[in-house]
């Protein structure tokens, strides 16, 4: 080794120690016949003096260190008369004998410190110097904490760890696919996976009954703060299992990693109906580290001659505990908020509570005190409280509106604490989404999703009463993870193609080895994957998931350090028979 002791590890008892360091220099600065370096690696930071008056060369070496600059250097650990209680290592400093250059390093494009002066575009160009920074390299040690231990912990049951492959078969379901043309199947393309769904029923087939595997998938979709389009997923199945014991177990998964990871101990997850989710908060993800649960207003407020919610298909309240104090102007800011072209609301109608108990709202011409009284006592609400309320004709766009702006009164009182945690599973999701436009029933989490057995009938008459075997964990207002029971019948699965439209023969060319598989004893089984990039960003408290990737794409899926996607040369194309892309 080059080194005796890492930057992050001498402490005020190895005074006295002869010591051998390398790093990278953070920072030099002379004061007087004094100069002070900061090496810096992986594990911390130690400072370096050098003194004019006891060797004036190396100390004239020093003052020519530029920033970044690779060293090894030779001292003795000394305690500091000017310590720094910020870092571990600011009780001491070294007094260097000698210094190596390793390397030189020409001036980095942005500082490498906490709060550097970087903006996003030059750190995603030289990501490899932005990984230097303490922040981002927390985030990937938090990142391999959590993968060791959820191997760990799945191990201690038993699951196998089977690698699946990436060169797979594109099915139109789903979000599109990445494809990758083939040489020596000319006009053929695979694709790759956009998860290992398929191949881990298939290893339940063949016996292997616990099955997980920390692995990369790949979806060609629009990306925002918490989609990327490779991302990591922590993907699980069981064979001879029900949902309660898949809940069991990855509840487990869960708890394990808060204890083992953050040391918090947490209690058991509550359960709510996909129904519940968006009636009392307009998701299926809701954040439930606030209440703040949607009021139903229709009986209260439609007949009294005030249009848009006499005409509504939906009105909605929620309860802003004491929120009466904000102004007319914070209000008219919300209803801004609301009326933005992503959110859509038409308007914003409220009701403040005044210290008397007299409601005084928006909306007074239409209505009676009396009646305000009855929307007052149907929201909870109480002195000082302020209801919000959202129409529309759509109860699904409406609730959705709502939902926006709950979040942003969670943001706007402070209650959405990164450092509190709110888990709770979201179970009897529908088993089919109608889509308007192309006229037909579409899989709200994938075709292989079980219907519940009492609702199997269903499928006949009225499949979008039909419920599914599915459930999601999420965590303060994000999707975690999501899985299902699988149907593991193939005269099941045969009608689940078909309600979604497939005929027998596409069934047949996209999914044929599946229900082939199915027809040689298929135990029932089912799974979940958890979002490992969404998880780890959650623990670490970040807003985008980009961060605890170490090399991230763009909003354009672009990775601007190695510059991709790009052209490739036209014999690659030739060879590829793609010659009509040609330049
Ligand atoms: P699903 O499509 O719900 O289920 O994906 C599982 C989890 O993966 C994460 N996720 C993503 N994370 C980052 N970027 C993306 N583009 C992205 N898309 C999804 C989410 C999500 O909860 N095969 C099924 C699982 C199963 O049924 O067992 C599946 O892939 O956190």
């Amino acid at each position: 080794m080059l080194r005796t002791h890492t930057n992050g590890e001498l402490r005020i008892s190895d005074k006295g120690k002869k010591v051998t360091l390398t790093g990278w220099v953070q920072k030099n600065r002379k004061m007087g016949g004094m100069t002070f370096v900061d090496l810096r690696d992986r594990y911390g930071i130690t400072q370096l003096v050098f003194n004019q008056e006891i060797n004036a060369d190396l100390c004239e070496k020093a003052n020519h260190l530029g920033r970044e600059y690779v060293l090894q250097i030779e001292g003795e650990v000394s305690e500091r008369s000017n310590k720094n209680p910020n870092i571990p290592t600011g009780e001491i400093e070294i007094i260097v004998s000698a210094v190596n250059i390793l390397n030189e390093s020409a001036v980095p494009p942005f500082t490498i410190e906490d709060d550097t002066d970087g903006g996003d575009d030059i750190r995603m160009q030289y990501r490899y110097l932005d990984l230097r920074r303490n922040s981002v390299r927390a985030n990937l040690e938090l990142r391999h904490k959590m993968a060791f231990e959820t191997r760990r912990y799945l191990d201690s049951l038993g699951f196998l760890e089977v690698e699946t492959p990436v060169l797979i078969k594109s099915t139109p379901e789903g979000a599109r696919d990445f494809v990758v043309p083939s040489r020596m199947n000319q006009g053929q393309f695979y694709a790759l996976p956009q998860s290992p769904q398929t191949f881990k029923q298939l290893l339940m087939v063949s016996g292997f009954d616990r099955y997980f595997q920390i692995v990369k998938c790949f979806r060609d979709e629009d990306l925002r703060a918490d989609r990327q389009p490779e991302f990591t997923q922590i993907d699980c199945e069981m064979a001879f299992v029900e949902q309660e014991d898949i809940l069991q177990t990855f509840e487990g998964l869960t708890k394990h990693l808060f204890k083992t990871v953050k040391n918090i101990d947490l209690q058991p997850f509550p359960r709510m109906s996909f129904d519940d989710a968006m009636k009392y908060y307009g998701s299926d993800k809701p954040d439930t580290r606030f209440d703040m649960r949607f009021v139903e207003l229709m009986d209260t407020l439609k007949g009294y001659g005030f249009a848009v919610f006499d005409e509504a298909e939906y009105i909605g309240g929620i309860c802003v505990k004491g929120a009466a104090s904000y102004t007319r102007k914070q209000i008219d800011a919300l209803t801004d908020y609301v009326k933005r072209p992503q959110i859509g609301a038409k308007g914003l109608v409220y009701a403040r509570i005044e210290s008397d108990g007299n409601v005084k709202s928006s909306v007074d011409k239409f209505y009676s005190q009396d009646v305000l009284q009855k929307l007052k006592d149907k929201c909870g609400a109480e002195a000082g409280d302020l209801i919000l309320i959202i129409s529309g004709d759509n109860t699904v766009k409406a609730q959705k509106q709502l939902c926006e702006l709950r979040l942003e009164m969670g943001n706007q009182l402070g209650l959405r604490d990164k450092n509190m945690y709110s888990c709770l599973w979201v179970v009897d999701f529908p088993l089919l989404e109608w889509d308007d436009d192309t006229q037909r029933y579409y899989a709200m989490h994938h075709p292989f999703t079980s219907p519940k057995p009492e609702d199997i009938s269903l499928l006949q008459t009225d499949p979008s009463k039909v419920r599914a075997n599915a459930y999601d964990m999420v965590i303060n207002g994000v999707e975690v993870g999501g899985g299902s029971i699988r149907i593991h019948d193939s005269g099941l699965q045969k009608q689940m193609f078909q309600i979604l439209g497939f005929s027998d023969e596409q069934a047949e060319r996209q999914f044929g080895f599946l229900m082939n598989a199915f027809k040689y004893g298929a135990p029932p089984h089912g799974g979940i994957a958890y979002g490992l990039d969404r998880f780890v960003s959650l623990f670490a408290g970040l807003d985008s998931i980009r961060d605890c990737i170490a090399f991230p794409k763009n909003n354009q899926g672009r990775d601007v350090m190695i510059d991709a996607p790009s052209i490739i040369d036209n014999t690659q194309l030739d060879e590829l028979a793609l010659s009509v892309v040609k330049e």
